[in-house]
């Protein structure tokens, strides 16, 4: 017995920041961004905190899933840096819709939502809680460096959120962690001591995005495999792909190798750009509040990034009915047969 998904939320900040805008910025333009990424705006906090902004994807996802705050038995905030080094992101969230429940935060980069998912699986399975809220926030516009068109172009703020309830949804899940910091790092510089003799880097983004693209789109066909393999499903049973939202070329690299008949693979990274671990809540949230996913699809969801992490779980779809128990046909799926690729908003 691990989880189903209750209800979903998201918040992202109101500034929208095109390629235009940041043309003026860097040496960079429109068509180029587009063609490399498929990115043509984000959003980027100005007023917001990334406190407030947690806060509300909670409570959108609380009342998408008619939960008080009293019921939850766990907040899990996946993300790289809240708002505070302590108390933890979720700890805040926790104090911000009212609850009284443990909280702590998970750092696992763009994979943290799926890592959230994982170590939430575990405390349903041991029974030690029956709903959970995860949240997944990122603020990237404050981990950049404004200057290197390299990167600035790539990231957005934003996040969102579930609640989970005990439940036969989650099929499979699975995380990874290859340890590296040349490839994708952000070093931790906050504070300072007066005894350091380190040599001080900035807290900066710092990517080799070529390996980063090969490293994504074989970790992806990778996991989608592996999780496969362990909810015993053949590809062509899935209906839906969520992939992080990364890039639009890695996005199609892996499209094109995974090669699944009717799984369709939804996007909404033109509009957000790389919202890290945001990315997949945020995808979720509106597919849910678009009426586009149906109760019995199959789902699988990969997220990779920063550590280097990967994530990746298969659930069936099932907001709508009553829970799914054991003895049931827990493989039964009607989803359409269209192949949609590109943009949802
Ligand atoms: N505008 C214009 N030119 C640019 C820009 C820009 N914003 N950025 C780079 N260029 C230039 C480079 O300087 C280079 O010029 P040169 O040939 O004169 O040296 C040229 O464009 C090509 O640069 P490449 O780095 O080869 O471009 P590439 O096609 O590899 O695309 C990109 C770069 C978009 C970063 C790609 O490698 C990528 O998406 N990698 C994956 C990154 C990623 O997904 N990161 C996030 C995952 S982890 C996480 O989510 C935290």
């Amino acid at each position: 017995m691990s989880f189903r998904i209750l209800g979903t939320g998201k918040c992202v900040p109101e500034k929208i920041l095109s390629n235009q805008d940041l043309s003026e910025m860097v040496d960079t333009n429109d068509e180029w961004i587009v063609t490399r990424t498929g990115i043509s705006n984000r959003r980027i906090a100005t007023k917001e905190t990334m406190t407030q902004m947690s806060i509300e994807s909670a409570r959108l996802a609380l009342e998408d899933s008619n939960t008080t705050p009293e019921e939850l038995d766990l907040i899990i905030c996946a993300t790289i840096r809240g708002d505070y080094l302590t108390p933890s992101q979720a700890c805040i969230i926790q104090e911000g819709i009212g609850a009284s429940c443990p909280a702590f935060d998970v750092n696992a980069a763009c994979s943290g939502f799926l890592y959230a998912l994982d170590v939430a699986d575990s405390y349903f399975r041991s029974g030690k809680v029956n709903k959970v809220l995860v949240v997944a926030y990122e603020m990237m516009s404050k981990l950049i460096d404004w200057n290197d068109r390299n990167t600035c172009v790539l990231f957005g703020d934003g996040g969102g959120a579930v609640v989970l309830e005990k439940g036969n949804d989650l099929l499979a899940i699975r995380t990874t962690a290859a340890g590296n910091t040349k490839l994708l790092s952000i070093p931790n510089m906050m504070g300072g001591s007066p005894f350091d003799e380190s040599v001080q880097e900035k807290q900066i983004l710092n990517m080799n995005g070529a390996e980063v693209f090969k490293f994504a789109v074989n970790g992806i066909v990778q996991e989608v495999a592996a999780v496969l393999e362990k909810a015993n499903l053949d590809k062509d049973d899935i209906d839906v792909v969520i992939l992080h939202q990364a890039n639009m070329r890695i996005i199609q690299s892996a499209k094109q190798k995974l090669k699944m008949k009717k799984a369709e693979f939804f996007s909404n990274l033109e509009q957000y750009g790389n919202t890290s671990s945001g990315s997949i809540p945020i995808l979720l949230d509106e597919l849910n509040r678009g009426k586009m996913l149906k109760d019995g699809q199959l789902i699988v969801m990969v997220a990779f990034g920063g550590g280097l992490t990967t994530g990746a779980c298969i659930l069936r779809w099932n907001k709508n009915s009553e829970p799914i128990f054991e003895n049931q046909n827990i493989f039964s799926s009607d989803g359409d047969s269209t192949s949609h690729e590109g943009n949802f908003s």
